[in-house]
């Protein structure tokens, strides 16, 4: 029933042709293997926010009053509003156009910070994670994720944030893309065949694997 619920729910978010593209990477990891996942790692003073046309939008953070609209919005099972609301290290930016929300994006400087499937990750001081992110469909590739990134780092920075993590499926070219071009730059890889030598099993301190 939870997994017919999520296929409706991707359905309606992506389109069929969301969905076939779902199925065709799913096949493409089952018989070519997984690209991994990739950590991405950026310095907050280098991240660069590309400028793009702008559209009619406005950030909120996530407070009381918005709530049950991220609830509506957000795409993935595993984010709960009370994860983050009220969580003096936990921000959320919200994009919204009109009075649509459009799109979210996470970040925590709490420690560890649990990444959905793979464990734990020792943040230690001055280091925070973003994501997950989400942008609905019809608003892709207009820039609101980097928008929404930007709005994020001004509060990470205050709270004397220097370093950011992120990890994306291999397979995620938009969010690779999106991130690269803000500046993250690959740090460790799960799944790749030197990942002993990973830096990131310093910091992946339980992983879901071996829980
Ligand atoms: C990842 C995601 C948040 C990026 O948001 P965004 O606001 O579209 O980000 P950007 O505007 O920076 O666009 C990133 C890239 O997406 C690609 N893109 C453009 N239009 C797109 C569309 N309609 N659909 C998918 N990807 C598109 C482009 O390659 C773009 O790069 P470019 O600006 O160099 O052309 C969004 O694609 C999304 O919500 N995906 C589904 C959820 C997800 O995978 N989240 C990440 C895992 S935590």
């Amino acid at each position: 029933m939870p997994n017919y619920y999520k296929f409706i729910q991707y359905l309606r978010s992506e389109g069929i042709g969301g969905l076939v593209s779902k199925v065709v990477r799913i096949l493409k990891r089952k018989l070519f293997g997984s690209e991994g996942t990739i950590f991405l790692k950026a310095d907050s003073s280098i991240i660069s926010i590309p400028v793009r046309e702008n559209t009619n939008v406005r950030i909120e953070f996530l407070n009381v009053e918005n709530c049950d609209d991220f609830e509506r919005i957000k795409f993935f099972a595993h984010v709960h509003v009370s994860d983050y609301l009220a969580h003096p290290q936990r921000i959320v930016a919200l994009v919204r156009e009109c009075n649509e929300y459009i799109g979210y994006a996470c970040a925590d400087f709490s420690s560890p910070h649990t990444i959905h499937g793979l464990g734990d990750f020792r943040l230690d001081t001055g280091e925070a994670w973003i994501g997950p992110v989400f942008v609905k469909k019809q608003w892709r590739g207009k820039g609101l994720n980097p928008l929404m990134v930007a709005k994020l780092l001004n509060k990470l920075r205050e709270a004397g944030i220097h370093t950011i993590y992120t990890c994306i499926s291999g397979d995620n070219a938009a969010s690779l893309g999106s991130f690269r071009k803000m500046g993250f730059k690959e740090w460790g890889r799960l799944g790749s065949e030197s990942e002993m030598l990973n830096p990131l099993w310093k910091k992946l301190t339980s992983t879901a694997a071996s829980s």
